[in-house]
């Protein structure tokens, strides 16, 4: 079944379709962003209505992402796909979070109720329509109805989103990044397990990044990966970074938690898929700039700088930009596990 056959919302759960139902529902969860386009979950169907997300440790970063957290935040964010598609088959979530503590790989517990509690139709038409667009944007800054709702947005799951716009303060923040990614590229395992990630959309893994997504055709990703792997192009990293920001970045955003914890990162991703997806219903893209997070050493600097406290999880940037093509996914029944 295609995005495109999926079972129309009427007929849903009349035809007892659940099992369809469950799987039209997944392959928008999977449409979620994830670090390097990892892709990192798994989902247990335990029933036609009730399923696990699983975390997918094979798919982790551990120079980038020692702790799963950026591995955990994606999760979250498939989760709140899947929840936004859910509403659209007139389907409730009911989750419970990290539901057994023998058991760590599962995140989350998922029960599907019949009826939607509100209508997120205009969430769920941006969820193919969501990139990361690692482009410069316009200088226009977002209108304060849409930073509004952003923010009440993830009041609703206990996080926390500075949006930055002062020019003094998106200085201090690009010279942060600048320094993440230069302390980054100088250390071959960082750009060991980049490169590993930069490869042809043709590729029968179905997953990683295109070098399309950084400005050069897609043939051209494994040149693109050699070079990452075998330079240290910290130096041009951090300056182009730190161009992007300061003339083609109005709207800085930090997402923070009050902490570490895995129920927080779950949170957290849950909150940047409906922040994102707000984003996309408005023609509003995004991208991340995330080594001052990623880095032990940089994060209490960032920290400082954000007016809401709190543990900072994500750094991105918002704002008016071109779409690139879209990244590739594998296909549902790779992420389905017995
Ligand atoms: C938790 C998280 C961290 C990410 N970190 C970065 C990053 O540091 N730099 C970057 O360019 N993209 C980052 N991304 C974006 C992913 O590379 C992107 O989501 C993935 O390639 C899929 O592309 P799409 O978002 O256009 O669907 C991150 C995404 C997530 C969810």
């Amino acid at each position: 079944m295609t995005l495109e056959q999926e079972p129309s919302p009427e007929s849903a759960l009349s035809q007892e379709s659940a099992g369809d139902l469950l799987r039209a529902m997944l392959k928008h969860s999977v449409l979620a962003p994830s670090g390097h386009n990892t892709q990192p979950w798994l989902f247990k169907l335990s029933s036609k209505n009730s399923l696990d997300l699983m975390a997918d440790r094979t798919r982790a970063l551990p120079v980038v992402d020692p702790y799963d957290r950026e591995l955990t935040i994606s999760c979250g964010a498939a989760l709140d796909h899947l929840e936004v598609a859910a509403s659209h088959y007139g389907q409730a979530l009911k989750v419970f979070l990290s539901p057994n503590p023998s058991e760590p790989d599962i995140l989350a517990r998922v029960n599907l109720i019949n009826g939607a509690p509100e209508n997120l139709d205009d969430l769920f038409r941006a969820i193919p329509k969501r990139r990361t667009t690692r482009a410069k944007f316009d200088n226009r800054t977002l209108p304060d109805e849409l930073t509004e709702r952003c923010q009440a947005v993830v009041e609703e799951f206990g996080v926390a989103l500075d949006l930055i716009t002062d020019s003094e303060k998106r200085l201090s923040i690009a010279d942060l990044v600048a320094e993440g990614d230069r302390i980054q590229f100088a250390d071959p395992s960082f750009r060991r397990e980049l490169a590993a990630w930069v490869h042809s959309r043709r590729r029968a893994s179905q997953d990683g990044m295109s070098g399309e997504g950084f400005g050069m055709p897609d043939v051209l990703s494994p040149i693109g990966a050699l070079v990452i792997r075998t330079f240290d192009i910290g130096k041009g990293v951090a300056a182009g970074d730190r161009d992007k920001i300061v003339e083609g970045s109005p709207t800085l955003a930090v997402f923070s938690s009050t902490d570490d914890s895995v129920c927080s990162w779950i949170q957290t991703g849950r909150a940047l898929s409906r922040v994102l997806l707000t984003l996309a219903a408005n023609e509003v893209t995004s991208s991340y700039l995330n080594p001052p997070v990623e880095l032990a050493e940089l994060r209490p600097r960032l920290q400082t700088m954000v007016r809401t406290g709190g543990v900072p999880q994500l750094l991105m940037r918002f704002g008016y930009g071109p779409s690139p093509s879209p990244t590739v996914r594998r296909v549902i029944e790779q992420v389905i596990v017995d």
